[in-house]
């Protein structure tokens, strides 16, 4: 690439200076978005459960020359995201991205549903994404830039395979992007939301285990195959790079089609 184009790409994109916290950041499309956007520069902290899994993750991504570190969390309860707010701070500093791909999906049909499976669906994947722009955004704000970045799934806005109160999560998960890009983007905080479709990640195991399903999803979308964990890497690093800074309060789908027909 000649110097013009590397430098013009690099004014865009790069993250250079920029310190990321991805959660979920130790598998799937979190762990494809924290290499991104590690690779990209910034100094990036996953935060997760499992250490193992952390330290494997933030160890691939400093063999390659990039700063990583990780914390392990419980982002189901209040104490833990508070806890893991702080603790990942701490290590580069205040966040200037913040990616919340941390979600579950427990799927037992809407009549059978507990409270206690609304609890915990609405506390990884809606609560501890507030909690977390409520600790960081007013700081992004105060310091002229910011990028918030969530990841909800097409069952924000179709019902399908058992929605349940995943659907619901992520559908308030949309909104909370909204909400956020009203309150910050004034100040150059943008708030987005990828919108991934079906993707072979450990979340979807029973699903890939079976390849007439595996195949049938393809074949509902455009690309003609399901989605894999580095799709989401180059949209991960646009919204989270001085490129996208008119980009805000926008679900961006990155489905292969699977949502356009
Ligand atoms: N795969 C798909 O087809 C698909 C489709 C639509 C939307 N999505 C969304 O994409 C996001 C990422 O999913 P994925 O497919 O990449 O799933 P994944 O591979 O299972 O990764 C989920 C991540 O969230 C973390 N996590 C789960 N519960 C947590 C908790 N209580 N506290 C802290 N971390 C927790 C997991 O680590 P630990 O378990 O170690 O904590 C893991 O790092 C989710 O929000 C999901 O809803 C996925």
């Amino acid at each position: 690439m000649n110097t013009r184009a590397h430098d013009y790409l690099s004014g865009l994109f790069s993250l250079d200076g920029r310190t990321a916290l991805v959660t979920g950041g130790s598998s799937g499309i979190g762990r494809a978005i924290a290499t991104a956007l590690a690779r990209a520069g910034a100094r990036t902290v996953l935060v997760a459960r499992g250490k193992q899994e952390l330290a494997a993750t933030a160890d691939a991504l400093a063999a390659e020359g990039c700063e990583a570190a990780w914390v392990s969390a419980d982002l189901a309860t209040r104490p833990g995201v508070r806890a893991a707010a702080e603790e990942a701070a701490a290590v580069y500093g205040e966040p200037d991205i913040l990616v919340n791909s941390a979600g579950i999906n427990l799927r037992p049909p809407m009549g059978e549903l507990t409270e206690d499976d609304w609890d915990r669906t609405m506390a990884v994947n809606l609560d501890a994404p507030h909690l977390l722009g409520r600790r960081f955004g007013p700081g992004m704000a105060e310091r002229g830039y910011g990028r918030i970045v969530h990841v909800s799934s097409q069952q924000a806005h179709r019902a399908f395979a058992d929605s349940g109160a995943y659907g619901v999560s992520k559908g308030g998960l949309e909104s909370l992007a909204r909400s956020q890009a009203e309150a910050w983007s004034a100040a150059g905080v943008t708030a987005n939301t990828l919108v991934p479709g079906i993707v072979m990640t450990p979340l979807n195991a029973r699903l890939s285990a079976d390849p007439a399903t595996v195949a049938a999803l393809a074949a509902r979308t455009l690309v003609g195959r399901n989605g894999m964990a580095d799709d989401f890497a180059t949209a991960a690093v646009f919204l989270a790079s001085p490129a996208s800074g008119y980009v805000t309060g926008q679900s961006i789908f990155v489905d292969g089609g699977f949502s356009a027909h």
